[in-house]
């Protein structure tokens, strides 16, 4: 982990544009620290509320990069915007009008970009004029200040060929970029141009005009990730006890997927030849062996998780080794959903 967080700093190190890693991916305070002290960096990424509330302890910066709506979510951003940068992704007028007027009620500003669709059909107004009106209207309402638009090319993450990544990922930027040309020629400001991920992180953080990439998976690496020629390691693992082995190809491990997800696919088995998870149940992973694979009730089996994001906010702590000593334990603070409280 501290390898990846060590070259991650150093890939931005020289360039105008700098990393804003996104705390979802891990939740964790202490590794937070260590990635906002390896430098280059100009804040942390949240995908929540919680979890801002949780990033304010470790930086003044903060951008939330999703939409917050509802009045009660609003307020919490407001009051974390005292005294602090504090800014939100927003693609809608009635996102806007909400969190103005929580800011105006809290007698403080926030920020604001101007979500775009890229391509990833998730949230996001058009690139060009659509982005442009928004903007306008962001410009126009009370308690907001514009800081720029975001483009988060997530559908372009995980595929496998790199020239195909890499000019689709540009074509993208093209459109973000174009898009704050388009506001600056407006006469409205647009400091930050915020996009990019793990998978993308070396091509978006070289386009001219992005100012920062929010990776986030790069720290702690995944099965899925591990796919792509990404120059991390894999440093989470979820450790198991095998509690069955019913016949000699097949052995049961007590971590299903409420120990480690499989909405990108099951888990990988660390360090055993030729063993792979062929099903997750709510408590049980069912590994398939190799012929004369030497493994017996009672030990123990790694799991490198397919996807670390949601893994990790099934725990409430994880432990930090140095080889294989226990050195530290980490509480996941931000895990769980505490906003459902203000609904
Ligand atoms: C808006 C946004 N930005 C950045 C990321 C970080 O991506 P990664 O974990 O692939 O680095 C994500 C992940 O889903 C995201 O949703």
């Amino acid at each position: 982990m501290d390898r990846n967080i060590q070259r991650m700093a150093r890939f931005f190190a020289d360039s105008p544009c700098k990393l804003r890693p996104h705390f979802k991916a891990h939740k964790t305070p202490e590794i937070a620290r260590r990635q906002l002290a390896a430098g280059s960096v100009t804040g942390l990424t949240c995908a929540t509320v919680s979890e801002a509330e949780v990033g304010v302890t470790l930086t003044n910066d903060i951008l939330i990069a999703n939409e917050i709506i509802g009045p009660a979510k609003c307020d919490r951003v407001a009051a974390l915007a005292r005294g602090r940068s504090i800014t939100i992704a927003a693609d809608s007028i009635a996102g806007l009008e909400q969190m103005g007027a929580a800011a105006t009620r809290a007698g403080v500003t926030v920020g604001i970009l101007v979500d775009v669709n890229v391509g990833q059909n998730r949230c996001g107004v058009a690139p060009g004029e659509e982005a442009l009106t928004l903007a306008r209207r962001v410009a126009a309402t009370g308690g907001l200040r514009l800081r720029g638009v975001m483009g988060y090319e997530g559908h372009l993450q995980p595929v496998f060929d790199r020239g195909e990544r890499e000019a689709r990922a540009r074509q993208a930027m093209e459109a973000l970029v174009r898009t704050a040309h388009l506001l600056e020629e407006h006469g409205l400001p647009c400091d930050t141009v915020s996009a990019g991920g793990t998978g993308t992180h070396d091509i978006t953080g070289r386009v001219a005009g992005v100012t920062e990439v929010q990776a986030g998976s790069y720290v702690l690496m995944d099965a899925d990730y591990a796919r792509l020629e990404l120059p991390f390691e894999q440093a989470l693992f979820v450790l198991g006890t095998v509690v069955s082995r019913p016949v000699p190809e097949r052995c049961v491990a007590d971590c299903g997927h409420k120990a480690t997800t499989k909405d990108h696919g099951n888990p990988c088995v660390d360090g055993v030849e030729g063993a792979s998870v062929v099903s997750l149940n709510d408590e049980h992973a069912t590994i398939a062996l190799p012929p004369g694979a030497a493994i017996a009730i009672g030990d123990r089996i790694r799991l490198r998780p397919s996807h670390i994001d949601p893994t990790m906010n099934l725990h409430d702590v994880v432990y930090a080794l140095d080889g294989d000593r226990v050195i530290d334990t980490w509480p996941v603070a931000a895990r769980g959903y505490p906003e459902q409280r203000s609904l």
